[in-house]
């Protein structure tokens, strides 16, 4: 009851005051600042507990092992906010179940000239074009080889973006350099192999099922036991979805991430207008996607892989109707940054009271209730 109130006074501040002083703001700039003040407030083992207890949820209904990981919570931050690694130690007292670094790359890269990230408000949409920015693998992996993680750790892994990187063997080796490195490292509970970043150079070589068949054949020369996830575009058609299915059977992969941000400037949720034409759409604009996208994955393989619900989750009915149509576990970004740091917890705790309500024991129990017919 005390920390409903909490949140929603915590809400209510960061809605009205916070935001708007936020969205005032270059949108880089205020992400770069609030990486900064999160690495501050993991740092030291006052402000850790201190941040838990302004935001910490806890509700065993929402624990469940998964690809045989426990997660105490079903919501994670998605790959893009965390990209050089410096929010392990904190988000976990934000109250996120578990976390994805990245997307990391072979090589270190500077990413696409500024600007590259836009607030479509009316859409509740970011128009992301960072060009995935980050210090690169070998740089993360050494900073990250003896810290202990306190919740799940997934790695983004995608190719660097640059020229050298856009001819297919080239993308192949570089990918394979960045997995190799965290394999051997030992470093994280999962990987995410990201084929579907709309702003590198070179475009998306890895979403046609021959290509992607080419990329895993040379991912699983590395040997690690750890389970593997693919990011999938937004805007895949379901007949290369399952062309793509096939191929992750083949390859072992352990489940799918629905979904990558959406392109399509056609798309009719789209309420803004005059943003730059480049870059790819989170949040509002890409959530029918997504979840269209784990209805598919879902009905067409009923269990054999996880199913990870990513794009516009911006509060606890968003997330259930993810998991209900087969998702096992929910990413996001673009809700924390349109409802603040403390929608996590109301994610949570929305979720346990909707799973309380309709009779489940536990979260598991919902994965792909409303699409079993
Ligand atoms: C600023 C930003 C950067 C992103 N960078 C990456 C990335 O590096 N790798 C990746 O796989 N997805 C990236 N994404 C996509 C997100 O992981 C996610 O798929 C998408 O934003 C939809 O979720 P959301 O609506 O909750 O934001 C990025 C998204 C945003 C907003």
């Amino acid at each position: 009851m005390i920390a409903k109130i909490r949140d929603k006074a915590i809400g209510f501040l960061y809605r009205n005051f916070l935001k708007e002083l936020f969205f005032l703001q270059d949108p880089e700039d205020v992400h770069d600042r609030m990486t900064g003040m999160g690495g501050f407030l993991g740092g030291n083992i006052i402000t850790r507990n201190m941040t838990g207890v302004v935001f910490g949820y806890k509700n065993k209904i929402l624990e469940q092992d998964v690809a045989g990981i426990h997660f105490k919570n079903p919501i994670g931050l998605a790959a893009g906010f965390d990209k050089d690694a410096h929010l392990t130690s904190i988000l976990p007292k934000v109250g996120f179940g578990y976390e994805e670094i990245g997307s990391v790359t072979g090589e270190k890269c500077l990413g696409n000239p500024r600007p590259r990230l836009w607030r479509l408000k009316k859409s509740k949409s970011l128009l992301v074009y960072y060009g995935l920015k980050n210090d690169g693998c070998e740089v993360i992996a050494r900073k990250l080889q003896h810290k202990k993680f306190i919740f799940p750790v997934g790695v983004s892994i995608a190719k660097t973006n640059s020229p050298d990187t856009a001819n297919d063997e080239k993308g192949i080796i570089d990918y394979v350099k960045a997995y190799k490195t965290f394999s051997d490292a030992n470093i994280g509970d999962y990987f995410t192999i990201n084929i579907s970043c709309p702003n590198a150079y070179g475009g998306e070589p890895f979403t046609t099922p021959e290509k992607f068949d080419r990329l895993m054949a040379a991912i699983r020369t590395v040997k690690s036991v750890k389970p593997l996830f693919i990011k999938m575009p937004a805007e895949m058609s379901f007949d290369i979805v399952d062309g793509m299915i096939e191929v992750a059977r083949k390859h072992r992969v352990t489940g799918f991430i629905s979904t990558n941000l959406a392109k399509d400037r056609n798309n009719e949720v789209i309420k803004d207008s005059g943003f730059p034409e480049v870059g790819g759409m989170s949040g509002k604009v890409v959530e029918d996607l997504s979840n269209a996208q784990v209805a598919y994955l879902y009905k067409r393989t009923r269990g054999e892989f996880v199913i990870v619900g990513c794009g516009g989750v911006f509060n606890a009915a968003d997330a259930y109707k993810k998991i209900r149509l087969g998702a096992s576990l929910i990413q996001l970004i673009t809700g924390m940054i349109f409802c603040g740091p403390q929608v996590i917890g109301e994610i949570n705790r929305g979720l346990a009271s909707m799973l309380k309500r309709d009779g489940f024991a536990n979260i598991s129990e919902a994965v792909g209730v409303d699409n079993k017919a």
